[in-house]
């Protein structure tokens, strides 16, 4: 795990010393690496495995010498210059391709935008496309990726938070249905994974705290020890507020349960799921409200806070705990409450739609104690129900 020196919070800037983790998901046929850097070192200090160092890292691992850089027009004005000038001193071809940014483009059209970009560049079986941005970019050139000639390689380097300790990690790739998310998709491994942490300064406020929904996710479902170390922060609603050790911990720790549990259980074929805790409710919300209401984490918030009363309703979790869990959700400046208008009987029928639907019975993911969790599809809909009418 890693072993990073922060040496200064100042409460405004962040101030770091060289943090590097390295973290290996094990995996039968290719196992990769999750690698934690900055982007910038001090003079004279070893280089670290920022972005900087992606074509290095990428030279080593022997890919081919064609290289698509797939991201957004805002990431790609901040990052996209470095990302190129480190792919081409390590000698790399590389084209890129832009799409627009946001949920409402992870669909079939902008993969069409990948593929052309492709044909055009000629991109082959070892070739290889690089993901710049948050989740919705990371999914979609993993899944081009996945399809293209029936597979190329990929490299993920995330830009959100969420994408750091979640979507980059773990091969899920994919794009939304108008009926439903994520419902169009398939496993693709990364070859590598590349987290520069520095590339959080420029993350927008409301998509900092969204990943902070799914650190809080790791926190209840697998790592009291992170769920503890968030409790003891005053704040965890902004970058600037949250001590470099901590983010350092959010950061090594979220992306090692993740590498566990999908080197334990890499296609979901049963302790995976447990990945989805808030995730039942949440897409649900999420679909339901078009994809602008609530942005991922939010959505997930909020699917935390259901199946947490959901499983206490059940008399299968502690209040107090659920308490603790609800107040680590709102310190992160995340909603509790379902939005406005939403249709409760709307989201109980949805939930038939998602992919954790088993043989026309829900599955969901219920906390037993902080750190543990369960899976069952017995969750009655009256309960659901009851729980939900409270959230509004
Ligand atoms: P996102 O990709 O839409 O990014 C959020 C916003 O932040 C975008 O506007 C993006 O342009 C901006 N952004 C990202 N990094 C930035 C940076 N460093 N500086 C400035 N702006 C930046 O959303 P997300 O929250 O990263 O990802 C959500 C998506 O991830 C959803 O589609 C969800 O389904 C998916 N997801 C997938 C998995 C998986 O296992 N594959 C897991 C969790 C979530
Ligand atoms: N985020 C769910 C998974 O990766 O399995």
């Amino acid at each position: 795990m890693g072993s990073g020196n922060a040496v200064e919070y100042s409460g405004g800037a962040l101030v770091w010393d060289l943090v590097m983790a390295s973290i290996n998901v094990n995996l039968p046929q290719q196992s990769y690496e999750i690698a934690i850097g900055q982007g910038t070192a001090p003079e004279g200090a070893i280089a670290p495995e920022g972005i900087g160092q992606l074509g290095e890292m990428m030279r080593n691992l022997k890919l081919g010498k064609k290289v698509l850089l797939v991201s957004n027009p805002t990431i790609f004005k901040h990052y996209g210059e470095s990302a190129v000038a480190s792919l081409e001193a390590a000698g790399f071809e590389v084209a890129s391709c832009t799409l627009p940014p946001g949920e409402r483009y992870k669909t079939l059209s902008s993969v069409q935008k990948i593929y052309d970009t492709a044909l055009l560049n000629r991109m082959e079986r070892s070739s290889t496309m690089v993901a710049l941005g948050g989740g919705v970019i990371g999914d979609m050139t993993g899944f081009a990726a996945a399809t293209w000639l029936r597979g190329i390689n990929v490299v993920q380097v995330p830009t959100s938070l969420l994408a750091m300790v979640d979507s980059a990690i773990g091969g899920k790739t994919g794009v939304n249905h108008p009926q439903g998310k994520n419902l169009i998709g398939a496993f693709h491994q990364p070859r590598l994974v590349l987290i520069d942490p520095e590339v959080l300064k420029t993350l927008p406020m409301r998509e900092f705290r969204a990943g902070m929904a799914e650190v809080i996710k790791y926190g209840v479902i697998w790592d009291a020890e992170l769920f503890a170390e968030m409790e003891a922060s005053k704040r965890l609603d902004q970058l600037r507020y949250v001590k470099p050790e901590l983010i350092e911990s959010i950061l090594t720790r979220s992306c090692q349960a993740k590498a566990d549990v999908v080197s334990k259980d890499e296609k979901e074929a049963g302790l995976r799921a447990i990945l989805n805790y808030g995730h039942t409710i949440g897409h649900a919300v999420e679909s339901l409200t078009g994809y602008k209401v609530v942005n991922h984490g939010e959505a997930v918030a909020i699917g935390m806070v259901a199946a947490g009363q959901i499983a206490v309703e059940l008399g299968m979790w502690q209040k107090e705990e659920t308490e603790r869990q609800d107040a680590l959700i709102e310190k992160a400046g995340l909603p509790t409450k379902l939005p406005a208008g939403v249709d409760i009987e709307a989201i109980i029928e949805s939930l038939q739609l998602d992919k954790k639907v088993k043989a026309g019975k829900v599955r969901f993911i219920l906390p037993t104690q902080i750190g543990v969790v369960t899976i069952t599809d017995e969750v009655p809909s009256d309960t659901i129900r009851q729980v939900l009418q409270k959230m509004q």
